[in-house]
């Protein structure tokens, strides 16, 4: 009984998100990893700050910077404290953190579960609270905290969990001794060992794969991985599916090295997913059209929901039977909630345009008999009323994004030819016979 009574408890334990105040809904902000690798600085970090209010990224939510790996130097001092680096940062680093304050946009470190991060420079294990205190010092308030160079199992005696929990275990403690708002913690494991079942004990997020690259394959592949583990996002805790590659990567179209029509099924697959929305190209020439994306206001209201958390998931995979993985052709059909209308993400996998069509009453957010206008996400317009269906035609790789809202009850289906069910099976008459179209 005791047992019973036990278990019971560890269950409800597992469910429970990490709801310490912060972290409640996705991050959005800028990396400065896939853009710069090791090579930048204050000043190149601060062009990009520019940027972002330049074109209005921050007042639609980007609103944090995260170093990523290499702004220390490479060895601690005596006392085990990391350094900054006077090259990148000549004036410190907690004047370089004051400077991106008055743009409005908070500052967030890098750092790693293990001896060293993964480019080589100090990691955290053994140190977290004394690092803690020195991000605080420079004025950080958000930590991505990787998975390079890790102990051995003797020095560590946990396995993945145990080192990101002493860490999420120094964060509150940290919190709480200094009398401020707890780290939020991202946790970069590269979707190693099912992060979607106890991240969310730990941190707001976690990685659910390697890292992206800017072509389209990986985008795809990415989909096609969260298509599975959409249930895993919720506030609190959120499946990060890396960062944005939309804008400048150094070569291709306006968009980077994707299609225009593929950067939008990007960002509307992170948005809608919930993925935290982390910009990692570089903004100091970014197009209009680059803009347009990484600025859609509609998805980011989405994304940023104050009272539904859930993702959308798929209703229907498409050309592949239902729950099948393939990396190509991630699921076509995709359905959820939100506070401003029932969601609809159409996916077009194919490498040329496509006809796509689904019943309304395949998604379970929509109510059957009834017609719902239809707002499109990309183009900002009303497109009038859907009766029962909605068929589109997508480009190559591209995406629709609709949210459809309750207009009325269906018109008088006599002599329409409509069945009275949308979808048919096991559709009944009151005396019981099986209604067949
Ligand atoms: C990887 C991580 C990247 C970046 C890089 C830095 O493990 O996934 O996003 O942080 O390390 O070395």
């Amino acid at each position: 009984m005791l047992f019973l009574v036990v278990s019971s408890i560890c269950l409800v334990k597992l469910a429970a998100a990490l709801n310490n105040g912060v972290g409640r809904l996705p991050k959005m902000g800028y990396d400065t990893w896939n853009a710069f690798a090791c090579n930048y600085d204050q000043e190149k970090v601060l062009s990009q700050a520019e940027a972002m209010v330049k074109h209005g990224l921050v007042e639609a939510g980007y609103n944090s910077i995260i170093l990523d790996d290499c702004f220390t130097l490479r060895n601690r001092s005596t006392d085990g404290k990391l350094i900054e680096d006077p090259k990148k940062w000549p004036n410190g680093l907690k004047s370089f953190t004051s400077e991106i304050k008055k743009f409005g946009i908070s500052a967030s470190a890098y750092s790693d579960a293990g001896y060293r991060t993964c480019a080589g420079y100090p990691g955290s294990y053994g140190h977290e609270e004394q690092d803690l205190q020195t991000w605080t010092e420079w004025g950080f308030d958000y930590l991505k905290y990787d998975n390079c160079y890790i102990p051995f199992d003797n020095v560590t005696d946990e396995n993945i969990y145990g080192r990101y929990q002493r860490m999420s275990d120094a964060i509150a403690s940290h919190a709480s001794q200094t009398q401020s708002e707890p780290f939020w913690l991202s946790l970069c494991e590269w979707g190693w060992q099912q992060p979607w079942l106890w991240g969310k004990q730990l941190g707001h997020s976690w990685r659910i794969n390697g890292d992206i690259e800017p072509w389209w394959s990986a985008i795809a592949s990415i989909i096609n991985q969260a298509s599975f583990l959409s249930w895993g996002s919720g506030y609190y805790g959120h499946n990060d599916m890396d960062m944005l590659e939309i804008g400048n990567t150094g070569q291709g179209t306006p968009v980077g090295n994707l299609t225009y029509d593929e950067a939008k099924s990007h960002f509307t697959a992170w948005a809608l997913l919930k993925s935290p929305l982390i910009i990692g190209t570089d903004l100091t020439n970014a197009t209009r059209e680059t803009i347009e994306i990484l600025g859609n206001r509609d998805l980011i209201r989405i994304n940023q929901d104050p009272n539904i958390g859930e993702a959308v998931s798929p209703f229907r995979w498409g050309i592949n039977p239902d729950y099948v993985s393939n990396a190509t052709h991630p699921a076509q059909y995709w359905t959820g909630n939100s506070s401003y209308g029932v969601l609809f993400m159409v996916l077009n996998p194919f490498d040329q345009p496509a006809n796509m069509f689904f019943n309304l009453t395949e998604s379970w957010a929509i109510r059957a008999g009834r017609i719902y206008h239809v707002y499109d996400m990309w183009s900002h317009t009303n497109n009038g009323t859907a009766l029962r269906n909605i068929s589109l035609t997508l480009p190559a790789h591209g995406v629709a994004a609709l949210l459809l809202n309750d207009a009325g009850p269906e018109p008088e289906l006599t002599g329409t030819g409509l069945p009275y069910c949308a979808i048919y099976w096991q559709c009944s008459w009151p005396n019981g016979t099986y209604f067949s179209n």
